[in-house]
């Protein structure tokens, strides 16, 4: 067994964003095993929905915000473009409300050599796009990036001008070749109706102001937070509208360095926990218990061409009702709102944008906090030994809950009661030899957000419950075939799975609950042959089922991948009759064959 040891530590050569667990290969590394055929550039894909406007919009209306090639952009300040909104929005005559559908297109070519790269997107300190660029081949690949933006058309309609800021550190030099080159351009879809039957507003359409909770520009590096230890607190003061009535905190969150590959972390790197947690003048007011996004040099690269990862190419944000906590901000006083990891080792990007609903026809709402309780977040891991004394076996488990309730009272909505209750828990067990020669994580994240927002005699004015589940599973076996060959054999599989089910307008709760429902789940794996400590060759795949159900509209594809080629892939857009994926059973059949 001691041969094993050395062969991985030969597999694991340390880069210089190498993680302790050395859980990344450099890009000249899998050149070496990377024997595909390599004539012409490659296209990566994350598995995605299409975004289709509403029936009847005109456009799209495409403006191309800004075209750069990202040489040597480490530590040199974000490119910059000024915006002011397109012509075609301005002619629209509406503002926000005229916009049925915004779509950030990212598209970006690279040829040689290069690690992947995180990047981001802001338009006025405002987070659009978190990103992870595709490592390239020496004849090159092309990928692109689609996110709907539509809830930020407040701010896409704003007048007056203001900054695009695109922040990509990437290092080029004799080694890593590789230029990022890349357009970022922004699609707009118009309401087919005039602004005389626009709908009243409503707390469920776009905020009508977002507030960025970043660091402002000039800056040399992006806008983001950087989060290095678990007492790091990153914060910024904000002064919010004194007739606000709604709030939301969504959150932006990507892990690198020492962080990178927190779930398989042992005691002495803080274990596999993480929480953000979010401070508002010091208290805590909520939490993000994050997906596992894993980055295109993640692990294994080979595992994410052409098909990458989850939310590599897209990064999931997250969405924390502050509604409940209104009465501590509206004093026209700046507050501090901060950003914590816990267990965080070196180092988390996080930033947030405020989303805010103004109320119209006043300027002063008042608010009261009704009741508060944040239960103690219990974490704890246990160690045991297996295998004799060469096993390692780890298990822990956290849980968290967050609950507050307040009344605003404005012109528009009346006297209102929100209850904003956020569930929590964690588990992760990694079982690995002490010689180095095998490791398996299997973790879940499983969170729960429910907001219920009542009139003064109870009636439910809206409704919004959301179920999250996000199962990891990441295997490492080497396994010895003659006394010069070995091979490694990596495994990851994912879901990202999510049901939300809202109800109500907040003016109005006689609307019929609407159920979108998501499973993204995804299994990969390669395998490494090694000669005399060297990778010579590998075999890879990935299998993905992605199956969206939701009222304006269903997508479902099946796809599957074999080294760089696509060999099997099926879609469709129907949406089933009895739209209940839960009686149709949502076991993980994927996740449990490879
Ligand atoms: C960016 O846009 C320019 C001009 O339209 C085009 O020539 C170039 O090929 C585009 N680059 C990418 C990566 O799409
Ligand atoms: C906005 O920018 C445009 C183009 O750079 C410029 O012509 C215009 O004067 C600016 N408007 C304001 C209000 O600064
Ligand atoms: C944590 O990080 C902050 C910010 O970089 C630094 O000021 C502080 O000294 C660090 N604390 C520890 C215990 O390392
Ligand atoms: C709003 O309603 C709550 C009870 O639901 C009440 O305690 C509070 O006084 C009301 N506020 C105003 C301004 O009417
Ligand atoms: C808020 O909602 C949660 C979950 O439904 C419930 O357990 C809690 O009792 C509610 N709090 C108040 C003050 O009504
Ligand atoms: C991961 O653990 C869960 C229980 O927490 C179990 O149901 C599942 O089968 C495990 N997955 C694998 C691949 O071992
Ligand atoms: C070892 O890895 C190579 C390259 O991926 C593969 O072709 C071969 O089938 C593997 N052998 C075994 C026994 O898994
Ligand atoms: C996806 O396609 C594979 C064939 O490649 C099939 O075995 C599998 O059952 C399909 N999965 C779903 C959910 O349709």
């Amino acid at each position: 067994m001691p041969r094993l040891h050395l062969l991985l530590v030969l597999v694991f050569i340390p880069t210089t964003v190498a993680s302790p667990r050395n859980l990344r290969l450099s890009p000249a590394d899998i050149a070496v095993s990377d024997t595909a055929a390599d004539d012409t550039p490659i296209t990566y894909i994350e598995v995605d929905r299409p975004l289709r406007p509403p029936p009847g919009s005109s456009g799209p209306c495409s403006t191309l915000f800004l075209s750069h090639s990202f040489g040597f952009t480490y530590t040199k300040p974000p490119v910059t473009a000024a915006y002011s909104p397109p012509d075609c929005l301005v002619a629209a005559g509406d503002g926000a409300s005229a916009i049925s559908l915004a779509v950030l297109e990212w598209r970006a070519t690279c040829r040689g050599v290069q690690f992947d790269r995180i990047f981001g997107v802001w338009l006025g300190g405002v987070e659009l796009l978190r990103s992870c660029t595709a490592e390239p081949r020496p004849n090159g690949v092309v990928w692109s990036v689609s996110k709907d933006v539509t809830k930020y058309a407040s701010l896409l309609a704003a007048a007056g001008n203001s900054t695009i800021a695109v922040y990509l550190g990437n290092l080029v030099n004799d080694q890593y070749t590789g230029v990022y080159h890349a357009n970022v351009t922004l699609h707009l879809y118009f309401h087919p109706t005039p602004a005389t039957t626009r709908q009243r507003a409503s707390a469920t359409s776009p905020a009508d102001v977002i507030v960025p909770v970043s660091r402002s520009l000039p800056l040399n590096d992006g806008l983001w937070f950087q989060i290095q230890n678990a007492s790091d607190v990153e914060s910024a003061s904000i002064v919010f509208p004194s007739n606000t009535y709604r709030v939301v905190l969504e959150v932006y969150v990507s892990f690198h360095g020492h962080d990178e590959f927190w779930y398989t972390h042992t005691p002495d790197g803080n274990g596999p926990f993480r929480e953000v947690t979010v401070l508002l003048d010091g208290d805590l007011v909520g939490a993000v218990w994050p997906f596992p996004v894993i980055f295109t040099g993640g692990i294994n690269p080979l595992l994410w061409r052409p098909i990458t990862g989850i939310g590599s190419f897209n990064l999931p944000t997250y969405d924390i009702e502050l509604t409940p906590f209104l009465s501590k901000i509206l004093d026209g006083k700046a507050h501090e709102l901060g950003f914590a990891v816990t267990n965080a080792v070196d180092v988390w990007y996080v930033d947030g944008n405020l989303h805010l609903w103004l109320d119209a026809t006043s300027t002063a709402t008042t608010a009261s906090l009704v009741s508060y309780d944040a239960t103690r977040l219990a974490a704890k891991t246990t160690t045991s030994q297996f295998d004799g004394a060469d096993g390692q076996y780890y298990h822990t488990t956290a849980s968290q809950r967050i609950s507050a309730t307040g009344w605003v009272a404005s012109s528009s909505h009346g006297n209102v009661t929100t209850n904003a209750t956020n569930t929590f828990t964690f588990e992760n067990t990694n079982a690995f030899t002490s010689d180095g020669g095998a490791e398996t994580v299997n973790q879940t994240t499983i969170a729960y957000a429910g907001v219920t927002v009542t009139d003064h005699t109870g009636a439910i004015l809206y409704s919004q419950t959301s179920d999250q589940s996000f199962p990891l599973y990441v295997d490492i076996e080497a396994k010895q075939m003659t006394s010069h060959t070995a091979n490694v054999t990596y495994t990851v599989a994912r879901e990202y799975h999510e049901t939300t089910v809202t109800a109500g307008m907040w003016w109005s709760g006689a609307t019929p609950p609407q159920r979108r429902y998501l499973r993204n789940a995804q299994i990969g794996a390669v395998d490494v042959e090694m000669r005399d400590g060297t990778a010579v060759s590998a075999t890879w795949g990935t299998r993905q089922t992605y199956r969206r159900e939701a009222p304006d509209g269903c997508y479902f594809r099946n796809v599957t991948s074999r080294g760089y080629g696509i060999v099997f892939d099926e879609s469709n857009e129907i949406c089933p009759k009895e739209s209940s994926a839960a009686a149709r059973g949502e076991g993980s059949e994927e996740t449990s064959s490879s």
